[in-house]
């Protein structure tokens, strides 16, 4: 099997990688990532020279060269997407690129070179929010998207599924909460919180904290997709939850706690997100029905090892946030 993996330089591309490399001797692997500030190369210095994999810097809205990589592969995963939603509160340009036109390009050059098998990966977030006693996200839940980010997510998902229905290209989609562990970008929470604490600079905090996430460690995320992509049935979604509702406040003081500091020392109240989602949290009896997936790593074990993780890669960190991680593909593909 060869998979063309869009956005594998990224967080959650990344951490799927290293999994298929390691569970499928025989698979090969395709990137094709456009390294904008979210790529990072070096986060696959360890498959660097394996022949199994390689490497292509391209924008997934280039419809020829979208067309040359999927000739030549079985599947396509896909992960890449502009994904910070404050980013796209910014500024939201970006987002319609390379969320919706990029996914329509690769679904438009899968359906002209054999109807290839498109495993799309999408979010919660296009569902809207909940309040703190209503039931968990299905696949069924209407769209309601609050975000420019999610709003571009949920136009992706309709074109995955109206690629289904009007052309019958065989695609999955599937819809996950929060990850977090390596390679996790310093400006989302949980990286941010950590490597803050280890800078001796404080973790904002939106508003009063109370907002809740369903936190999924990305190594069951990348299970999760991994079955999709083999065993899914074709046409469907899939929700991927974590089970675990703490808010924010809660996380920052759980990691405050694993790092030895003092909640008032750390931590700085800060002007709340607009339009900023409440609760998230996606019901995933499905997939264990189906499937039989199930999240397999506990909330506390996961922020263990995730600070761990940071501690042990202070490089990693400490040249994302100075920008010298671009030069990676300077020195090795240049
Ligand atoms: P990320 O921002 O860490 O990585 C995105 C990658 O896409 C980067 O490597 C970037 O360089 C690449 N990219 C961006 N624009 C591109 C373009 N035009 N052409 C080619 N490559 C481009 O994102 P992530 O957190 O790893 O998320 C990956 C996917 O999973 C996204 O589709 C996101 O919506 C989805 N998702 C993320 C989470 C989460 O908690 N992080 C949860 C559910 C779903
Ligand atoms: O639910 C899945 C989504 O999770 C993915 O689709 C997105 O790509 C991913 O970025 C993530 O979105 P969130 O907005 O939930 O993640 P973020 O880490 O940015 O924020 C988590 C929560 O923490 C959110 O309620 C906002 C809050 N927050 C965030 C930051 C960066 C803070 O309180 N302070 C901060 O500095």
């Amino acid at each position: 099997m060869k998979l063309l993996v869009t956005g594998g330089a990224g967080f959650i591309g990344s951490n799927f990688i290293h999994h298929i490399l390691e569970k499928y001797p025989d698979y090969e692997i395709v990137n094709v990532d456009l390294l904008t500030y979210a790529g990072n190369l070096v986060n696959l210095a360890k498959c660097q020279d394996e022949t199994r994999y390689t490497f292509v810097k391209a924008d997934i809205c280039d419809v020829d060269k979208m067309n040359q990589l999927i000739a030549d592969v079985d599947a396509i995963v896909h992960f890449a997407a502009e994904s910070h939603v404050d980013r796209s509160i910014h500024s939201s340009a970006e987002f319609v690129r390379t969320n919706v036109i990029g996914t329509q390009v690769l679904l438009d050059a899968a359906l002209k070179n054999g109807k290839k098998r498109f495993h799309h990966i999408s979010t919660d977030e296009v569902f809207g929010h909940l309040g703190l006693d209503e039931p968990a996200f299905t696949e069924e839940t209407p769209y309601d998207p609050s975000s420019p980010y999610s709003a571009s997510k949920a136009a992706s998902d309709h074109f995955v599924r109206a690629y289904h229905r009007t052309h019958e290209l065989p695609i999955t989609i599937s819809n996950c909460t929060n990850n977090y562990g390596p390679f996790h970008h310093p400006e989302k929470l949980i990286p941010l919180a950590i490597t803050n604490i280890l800078e001796g600079k404080r973790v904002p905090i939106y508003g009063k904290g109370n907002q809740v996430r369903d936190w999924l460690h990305v190594s069951d995320h990348c299970t999760a997709i991994d079955l999709i992509l083999h065993e899914g049935k074709i046409g469907e979604t899939y929700g991927v939850g974590g089970n675990n509702q703490p808010s924010n406040l809660q996380i920052v003081q759980k990691l405050i706690a694993l790092l030895g500091k003092k909640e008032k020392d750390v931590t700085e109240y800060v002007a709340d997100r607009k339009g900023h989602d409440f609760r998230y949290d996606i019901d995933y009896t499905k997939i264990k029905d189906e499937l039989g997936w199930e999240p397999s790593v506990t909330l506390d074990k996961g922020l263990a090892d995730t600070v761990t993780w940071y501690q042990e890669n202070e490089q990693w960190w400490k040249d994302v946030k100075s920008g010298a991680y671009q030069d990676y593909y300077k020195m090795h593909y240049k």
